[in-house]
Order: structure tokens, then sequence, then C-alpha cells
């Protein structure tokens, strides 16, 4: 059972590939007027207004890693946390159109990922399943019970995989899974700033989905599912109520007339069901490394947007190169309080323009362990020349890798004009044959890793992008990557952006 889960997941992973003379199975013609709505409502639903305000906004970005008291719970900091980890935080306009964005990237600006919000006993909120109404930081009561609970917030996600699969077609479960990893990261950081410690349960896809109401078959008869991703706890103790006595509201549909089917995606959703690897009650918070940034880490989150294009000529600091290589390592970000879990994913950098860095191909290993396979399993040729003190830095060749950057993915030109493309290496099929799960969490991982490039870039006046267009096997011919024990599974790039005058910025909240 568990092998042919295992055997769907690489199927799936395999022909959901992009190759250079072959994209995975897509939409053939997108209709722009039929794209599927941003947002869901869900009618019938008591909705409560949460407050806008951001209530830390002293918190300097490079003292974000210290420990702060927790605030209390109420309607004014759970509104500050939503608006600094899932809420909008601009409308874009250009030419007629008009979009908005979320303190999270999203691939295609599409936004699979529901965000749902239960509360115990917390001051002017209602018990109960609450829908996170992003549009309008609001509330959507869903469900309650009658008899109150222990005390507690916990936060839960779903995928709506139709946003992403509209658009890309097959290669999408692995974008919505990506969406989660930068969503997790995102909370983490917001988080971290209202002193709280955001704890992934250990509740099987079952229970997941009774206690987000996705299970619910009858209420999405005629909209689209929704998959249950995970239960997020804010806080040290206690378990969530994890059953409803009442349920109001039906969902919206977001697609009236879907042109495609992607059936493997819900193969693949279905073989990658299982428990998300819990944060272990125990661990302590990792107070994360202090820098001298005082930019405010609200302005870095608030403004966080990424690159649509990047100038090609400016030189990265060496300052910054470090800090974002250092976030990625054990207590470098408050992400890793959350997933304090041995590292699976570690990038390999294609450096093109960094101060005292040779332009050349790169890789850190984000634990020694996983040092000898990596070596290993990539090309003979590699030098492993260790190239800084304090990181586990290793230069694997000398290079201008600026074109072979832009040809892996899929020939975008923000792959060359960028400072540094940062790969993302899954250690892949050894963990996926044990538990297929694994396929989501891998992808969580790295798309946290990218989250916390774009903060620290962001933070230093650059920006990143999110590349999920790539060409898997030119990567791992490039890499040396004989068999799939190791796989690339996300791009990042990050570099100086080109910031387009004509598209206007509108406040995220009127
Ligand atoms: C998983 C993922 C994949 C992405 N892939 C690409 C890509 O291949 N090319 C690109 O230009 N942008 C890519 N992006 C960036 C998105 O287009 C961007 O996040 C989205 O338009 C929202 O804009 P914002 O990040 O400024 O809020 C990706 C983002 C994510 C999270």
């Amino acid at each position: 059972m568990k092998d042919a889960r295992a055997a769907c997941v690489m199927d799936y992973h395999a022909r959901s590939k992009h190759a250079l003379d072959r994209y995975a199975a897509g939409p053939g013609t997108l209709d722009w007027d039929a794209q599927p709505a941003a947002f869901r409502y869900w009618a019938g639903c008591t909705q409560t207004a949460l407050p806008r305000d951001v209530v830390v906004d002293d918190i300097a970005w490079g003292a974000l890693g210290a420990t702060r008291a927790a605030l209390p719970f109420d309607t004014r900091t759970l509104g500050s946390f939503l608006r600094l980890s899932l809420g909008l935080t601009a409308w874009k306009e250009y030419a007629g159109s008009r979009w908005s964005l979320r303190a999270h990237p999203s691939s295609g600006n599409l936004h699979p990922t529901e965000s749902w919000l239960i509360t115990s006993q917390v001051a002017d909120v209602a018990d109960g399943l609450h829908h996170y109404q992003n549009l309008q930081h609001a509330l959507e009561r869903r469900a309650w019970n009658e008899e109150a609970s222990a005390p507690g917030v916990w936060l839960g996600f779903t995928s709506i995989h139709w946003r992403e699969a509209w658009k890309y077609g097959e290669r999408a479960f692995r974008y919505c899974q990506l969406d989660m990893g930068h969503v997790l990261a995102a909370v983490s950081y917001a988080a971290a700033l209202h002193g709280w410690q955001p704890r992934l349960l250990a509740l099987d896809e079952h229970k997941v989905a009774r206690t987000l109401g996705v299970d619910r078959d009858a209420d999405f008869a005629n909209v689209e599912a929704e998959e249950a991703e995970v239960i997020v706890a804010l806080h040290a103790d206690g378990d969530a109520p994890t059953t409803w006595q009442h349920y109001a509201g039906t969902p919206g549909l977001l697609d009236p007339k879907p042109l495609y089917q992607w059936p493997v995606i819900n193969e693949v959703s279905a073989a990658t069901r299982g428990t998300p690897p819990a944060t272990p009650a125990a661990t302590q918070t990792v107070a994360t490394h202090a820098n001298e940034s005082d930019i405010r880490a609200t302005q870095v989150i608030l403004k966080r947007r990424s690159a649509q294009a990047f100038d090609g000529e400016s030189v990265m600091p060496q300052s910054l190169f470090k800090r974002m290589l250092a976030g990625l390592l054990a207590g470098g970000s408050p992400v890793w309080n959350l997933w304090p879990h041995t590292p699976r994913v570690h990038p390999v950098l294609l450096v093109h323009r960094v101060e005292g860095v040779a332009p050349g191909v790169y890789v850190l290993p984000r634990c020694d362990a996983s040092i000898e396979p990596l070596r290993a399993a990539m090309r003979d040729s590699f030098n492993w020349q260790r190239a800084d003190e304090s990181l586990p830095l290793y230069q694997l060749i000398a290079a201008r890798a600026g074109k072979t950057a832009r040809t892996l993915s899929c020939h975008q030109d923000i792959a060359t004009h960028c400072a540094v493309t940062f790969m993302m290496v899954a250690e892949f099929a050894a963990p996926i044959e044990q538990d297929p799960a694994a396929y989501r969490h891998l992808h969580w991982e790295a798309g946290m890793l990218g989250h916390i490039v774009t903060l620290e870039a962001e933070a230093a006046g650059w920006r990143g992008t999110g590349i999920g267009c790539f060409f898997d096997d030119a990567d791992h011919e490039v890499l040396g990557f004989k068999d799939t024990q190791f796989q690339v599974i996300y791009h990042y790039a990050v570099g100086m952006a080109l910031d387009d005058a004509r598209i206007l910025t509108l406040p995220a909240y009127a």
C-alpha cells in the first residue's frame, strides 16, 4: 500500500517535470477572464471584522530573534498577526487590471492556500472555527460547539488545487506545496514578532480535514474541493478541538466553467496524505542570530514583493550573502523553531555577482551528514573547495553560470539578471519510500528556504523571486545526479530589483 503510494508519487514527479523539449501537461489555452476567483466567500456565516493595526511596529529586523514576552490573544493581536502572515499587503493596478498581493508570495499570484483560525476563550472572538477572509481582513464563523473547550488559538490550512491547476496543469500540485512552505514561514516570522511559539500538530489527514470541516463532501458538492494540509498551534500546549456540533455557511464557487481536468493531481494528493512532522513540544525557542539591521521588521514583511526583473549588474554585498545563508541554517530564522527537523533540502547556488565570492556553482549542505551523500551523487569533477570559514559553503566549480541559470529556469531572465540563483536540492527517493507524505513536506521545506532568503534580501533593500518553472532533469544533468536519490524541487533568484513605475500601488485595506 505504502509502496503503491510511493510509486504514485515518483510517477507524478516524473511526469510533472519540465524538460528542454517538453513542458509538463498544462492547459493549451488560458482564458484570463475566466480565472478562478482569488477569494473564497462563505455565504451564510457571521462575519467579524478584525482590527487592522499592526501592534508590533517597533521591532527592528535585526532584533527579530530576541526572545520577547508573548502578547495576549485578543482581536487586536490576532488582527495584527494575520495581517503580517496571511493578509493582503497591497493592491496593484495597471492598464485596467487590478490585483492584490499578500504577505507571502504565491506561484502565479494564484494563492491556493486557504487559512482557518480556531479560537477558544479569546476575548471578543466567538469560539469555534473561522475562515480567514483576507480580502476584508475578517473572520467568517464556520463551526462551533456549545461547550467551551480549553483556551487556545490554532491556525489551519487547506489548498484549493484548482486555483493553480487552472494555469499550470499537472505541475500545479508542486506549486501548492511550495506555497504552503512560504505560508508556514510567514506564520513563523509574524508569530515571533508577537512572542508566540507556533507548533505543527501531529494530526493525520482525517483529523485535519474534520477539524477544518473540509471533509463535509455535501458542502463541497458543486464547488472546488479543499485539501487538508496542517494545523498549527500558536502556543506551547493544549489540544485543538477536532469536532463540531454546529456548522454554518456554504463555500463559494471559484470557477463556473473549468475547461480542463488534471486527475493526476487528485491521485498524488491522495498518495501524499499523512501526518506532518510535528514540532516537538519540548523544542526550546532558539534565539536567532542578531544583526545590525534597524529597518522595522513589519516594514520588511509588509513591503516584501517578488522582483519581476533584476538589473543584471548590481553586486550583492557579502554581508547580505552571508546573512541569507546563515538564515538557512539551524538557529538562523524563527522558521526553524516551527520546523526543527534534520534538514533534507540543501541549496546549490549559482553565484553571478557577489562581493568577494568568485562566480561559480556552490553548495550549502545544511547538515554534516548530508555532505558525503551529496558529494557521492554529484559530478566527480566538482572541487568541493571550502569557500567560507563560518558557513558550510563549498565551491563546486568556478564558472560564469548566468546563461546556464537562465536556460535551466525555463529561459527566464530573472535567473541570470539576479546576483544569485538558488537550486533547492531535496533528499528525495528515500524519504518518499519511507513516507509518501514527505513529498509535501520536502516542498514545504523548500518554500521555507525561499521565504527566508527573500525576507533577508528585502531587509537589505534587495529582492527575491521564486522560480517554480525549471527544467528538472537538465538541473540534474548539470549537478551529475543519475537517479532520484536527490532532486531539485525549487529555484529562487535574488538580486537588485527593477521596479516597473507604470504599476500603481494602492493600500491593502482602504
Ligand atoms: C512557488 C512559487 C513559484 C514561482 N515561480 C515563478 C516563476 O517561475 N517566475 C516568476 O517570474 N515568478 C515566480 N514566482 C513569483 C510569483 O509570481 C509572485 O510571488 C506572485 O506574482 C505574487 O507577487 P508577490 O510575491 O510580489 O506578492 C513564484 C512564486 C512562488 C511562491
